[in-house]
């Protein structure tokens, strides 16, 4: 309707420090009292858009709709072939006389933006090229419950600097949160990304810095987070990424240096030997799980927020 004005989750530099915090106090409240949300989003629609494949996102988010007691619609790349078939304009404008919302996984980041500005139903990003702001959203969620608090703790990013990196930096600048991303050169995160974060930082007393050397990243670090070498769409990088990326895993050595309580993380899905060891993986410090299982309260939070609850 005229007049209204539709919120959208593209990135998480768009949150206020208040609003960021919310949300996550909001997933917590999902997690610990299911009951009080079911049944919230009855009668409503959710579209999902993936280019590309998911297991969590889109699971998360389909069960998520359920259990508020919506619809969730999945569209697989192949069913409306977004931009190709039909124009990303008009794959919005017609969404958006049908559904509630729409969470879309794609390539570029602008694509989200065109979508957003096309249709007037909230467009929630499921992961573009450059940022992943749910899973940063359920990583922060993790380590707030597992540390006490977010304010002064400092987390390790080891490897690509991609829409994982980008979106922790924007978390962590949210929070307080300190940083450190540890790349190799060429592979640190979206310069742009990272100049705004830092300036997201300033209110927040986050230092959000960038490192090349893994152990100058993780030494007293309270958690350690990696992430794959290549991400979806960079296939062809594969074997070039493989020889960069060499001495940058997650092993057993590398986590000695971390404080004696650090958590290893990981976005999930893990190229088991590749940026991180079985034994890491599947070790005692792992919370990948965790991580995971907060992935569903986060996305139901995201729906209630931008789908009208609380109401006002
Ligand atoms: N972590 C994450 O987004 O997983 P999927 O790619 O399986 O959705
Ligand atoms: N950086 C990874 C994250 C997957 C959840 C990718 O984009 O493939």
């Amino acid at each position: 309707a005229p007049g209204h004005t539709k919120r959208d989750l593209l990135s998480l530099h768009n949150l206020t420090i208040a609003e960021f915090s919310a949300l996550l106090d909001l997933a917590e409240d999902v997690k610990q009292h299911p009951e009080s949300f079911r049944g919230l989003l009855a009668g409503r629609t959710l579209a999902l858009i993936f280019e590309k494949p998911s297991l969590r996102t889109r699971v998360t988010f389909e069960v998520g709709m359920v259990q508020l007691g919506g619809h969730p619609i999945y569209l697989a790349p192949a069913d409306i072939a977004l931009g190709k078939r039909e124009a990303v304009k008009d794959v919005a404008r017609n969404l958006a006389r049908w559904v509630d919302a729409v969470t879309v996984r794609t390539f570029a980041h602008h694509i989200l933006e065109e979508m957003a500005a096309e249709a007037n139903i909230p467009i929630i990003n499921a992961l573009s090229d450059l940022l992943h702001p749910l899973q940063a959203m359920a990583d922060l969620l993790t380590l707030r419950e597992l540390k006490g608090g977010l304010r002064g703790l400092r987390l390790a990013y080891v490897g690509d600097g991609n829409n994982v990196a980008n979106a922790l930096a924007q978390a962590a600048a949210k929070t307080g949160m300190h940083l450190t991303i540890a790349s190799p050169r060429g592979y640190e995160p979206a310069a742009s990304v990272f100049m705004q974060a830092r300036a997201d930082a300033l209110p927040s007393g986050a230092q959000i810095s960038v490192v090349q050397e893994p152990a100058d990243a993780v030494t007293g670090a309270d958690a350690v987070y990696t992430d794959v070498w290549t991400s979806m769409g960079q296939e062809l990088e594969a074997r070039d990424r493989q020889k960069r990326f060499a001495g940058y895993q997650v092993n057993a050595v590398l986590m000695a240096l971390a404080r004696p309580d650090a958590v290893f993380m990981h976005c999930l899905p893990a190229h088991r030997g590749d940026e991180v060891t079985d034994e890491v993986l599947d070790g005692p410090r792992s919370v990948v799980l965790e991580q995971a299982e907060n992935r569903l309260h986060v996305a139901k939070a995201v729906l209630l927020a931008l789908m009208g609850y609380p109401r006002n």
